[in-house]
């Protein structure tokens, strides 16, 4: 904006030199004020970014982090489009900063489908293009130069090998654990990885797992998925949410239901498990035992982008794809770590 409001008194200030004069000393002082402006104008490095949209809270966490890291003090020009959870957007997004000519093009795909083309003509524009958060699955890996984010079906993994451990204290029979799964916006890596995670674990451990459903990651939609599902079902006694603004949603579904909230299952709470651990209630939720169990979904991924973007301007190649390390966090007793694929991750008390 600063950049913008920058040219646009450019431009009135040439017009008042040009048009209101006509000297030939003003125009020769207004052309160098123009190539000086251009000049720092030129020394920032533009770049165009495509964020999916602002659905939740974790995302909001992620644009901040994003444009306290592209600031013009750090020698960027940074243009946000927000694409409003239609990857229809996001295609004319990135057409347009392939148009504005832009150094580098940021995309958080809202899906994993369907960005072959548009970014085929960012390579024909020999822009190079950063994926952060989710990944798209491109024909061509060279599509991308590079990618950072989570390592979504870890997180999955980590919640259900949570679950096992936890109900396994308690002496629950893994066929007493009647699930069901508020997924997140269908076809995005972060749904795609965490349900795979938990459909997974079910079928290996024999856990019921009864049904998977879309609530967009957003809070209203999670509040709806669970009404709809508890009249579906009388016997729900786990709800995997895959985000901590569709937990919020749930819980107050699973409430105003008449339910108890909580990890004591066989004493007929439900027992709500989830994701990201940024909203601040969700927080809150987890210390007072109504979240039993939060896998960390880090959005800070600013400066990391930042850093691929300084590699590259170094003429570095920097790792195609580079994971972000994340914790567990349970207030419950009982399950002090749990392993995934021989690593063992502490689970964190403090949140
Ligand atoms: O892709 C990351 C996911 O997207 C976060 O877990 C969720 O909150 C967000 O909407």
């Amino acid at each position: 904006m600063k950049s913008f409001l920058k040219k646009i008194s450019v431009l009135l200030l040439t017009a008042t030199l040009l048009g209101g004069c006509g000297s030939g000393n003003f125009a020769g002082a207004a052309e160098d004020f123009i190539e000086e402006n251009e000049e720092q104008a030129d020394d920032l490095i533009t770049v165009g970014f495509s964020q999916l949209g602002a659905e939740s809270d974790w995302r909001s966490a992620n644009t901040d982090s994003m444009m306290s890291a592209f600031t013009e003090d750090a020698g960027y020009n940074l243009i946000y489009k927000n694409g409003q959870q239609k990857q229809a957007n996001q295609i004319t997004a990135i057409r347009t900063f392939i148009q504005q000519e832009v150094d580098y093009i940021v995309l958080a795909p809202a899906t994993e489908s369907g960005w072959d083309t548009v970014l085929s003509e960012a390579r024909e524009a020999e822009i190079p293009v950063i994926l952060v958060d989710r990944r798209v699955n491109a024909s061509d890996k060279n599509l991308f130069s590079c990618w950072v984010g989570s390592d979504f079906e870890l997180e999955g993994r980590k919640v259900a090998a949570w679950i096992k451990a936890f109900t396994g204290t308690k002496d629950i029979a893994p066929e007493d654990l009647h699930i069901v799964n508020i997924q997140g916006n269908l076809g995005s890596s972060a749904q795609i990885g965490r349900t795979r995670g938990l459909a997974n674990a079910a079928r290996e451990n024999g856990w019921d797992l009864m049904a998977e459903v879309s609530g967009d990651f957003t809070e209203t939609k999670g509040r709806e998925t669970m009404g709809a599902l508890l009249k579906r079902f009388d016997n729900i006694n786990v709800v995997y949410c895959e985000n901590d603004n569709m937990a919020i949603g749930a819980i107050d579904a699973l409430e105003s239901a008449g339910k108890r909230v909580g990890s004591d299952i066989d004493k007929g709470e439900v027992m709500v498990v989830s994701f990201d651990g940024v909203n601040q209630k969700a927080l809150e939720y987890a210390g007072e035992g109504k979240i039993s169990c939060i896998a960390e979904c880090n959005p800070l991924h600013g400066p990391r982008v930042r850093a691929l973007i300084e590699a590259l301007e170094n003429g570095e190649s920097p790792r195609k794809f580079n994971y972000v390390d994340e914790k567990i966090f349970s207030r419950e007793e009982g399950v002090d770590e749990v392993v995934v694929d021989g690593e063992v991750y502490k689970v964190e008390r403090q949140f």
